[in-house]
């Protein structure tokens, strides 16, 4: 007779790990004098360490104003927003936006000078280290031929680039893209 061997089950005693950002039944509103625009009703999800959250939807559904909250220039109406458990309040260097608007680099600075001046202001780094880590980012999104040009010389995408090395040299602990390569 054939015995059968017992299925193999897995008990794990640890438990989930809990989500790096938690987005908890937020609303978000625009107030004019002639009128109140909701751009998000009740919205909630979390999530995880290293995971990639898409956010999708018809134009005017309230994307870019969800990432402007979770950066903290926002306040929900409604809800909560909590990174690492501790309510979002303002901004900070832990969650770092690329804007949907093109003109997000001041123009008077080259590519490399834009990417170093957060660094230079948020941490004690010497200038040849922002420098060194400027060029070091730039040249992982294709730019490092580019780092002494000014912005109005490159195109929307390579503007696009070079933001997204800015953000990136900052480390962030939440990277926030509004519509990165839509040009
Ligand atoms: N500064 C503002 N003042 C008043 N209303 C605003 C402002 N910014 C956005 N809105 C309104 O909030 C709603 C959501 O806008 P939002 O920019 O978040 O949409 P979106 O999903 O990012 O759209 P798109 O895909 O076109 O970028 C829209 O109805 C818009 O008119
Ligand atoms: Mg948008």
């Amino acid at each position: 007779m054939a015995v059968q061997p017992s299925p193999l089950r897995v008990v794990s005693a640890r438990a989930a790990p809990a989500p790096l950002l938690q987005v908890d039944g937020v609303s978000l509103e625009y107030r004019t004098p002639e009128r109140v625009v909701r751009a998000t009703h009740q919205v909630s999800f979390d999530v995880h360490a290293a995971d990639r959250f898409v956010l999708l939807g018809p134009s005017g559904c309230g994307k870019s104003t969800l990432l402007k909250a979770v950066a903290g220039f926002v306040a929900p109406c409604e809800g909560e927003i909590r990174l690492e458990g501790s309510p979002v309040s303002a901004p900070g260097p832990d969650r770092i936006v690329v804007f949907q608007e093109f003109d997000q680099l001041p123009p008077w600075k080259t590519v490399r000078q834009n990417v170093m001046f957060p660094l230079m202001h948020s941490r004690a780094i010497s200038r040849r280290e922002a420098s060194e880590c400027a060029l070091h980012f730039l040249d992982k999104v294709g730019l490092a031929n580019f780092a002494d040009a000014y912005p109005h010389t490159l195109s929307g995408g390579m503007k696009q680039r070079v933001g997204i090395a800015r953000a990136l040299a900052m480390r962030p602990k939440v990277l926030l893209m509004d519509e990165p390569f839509s040009c």
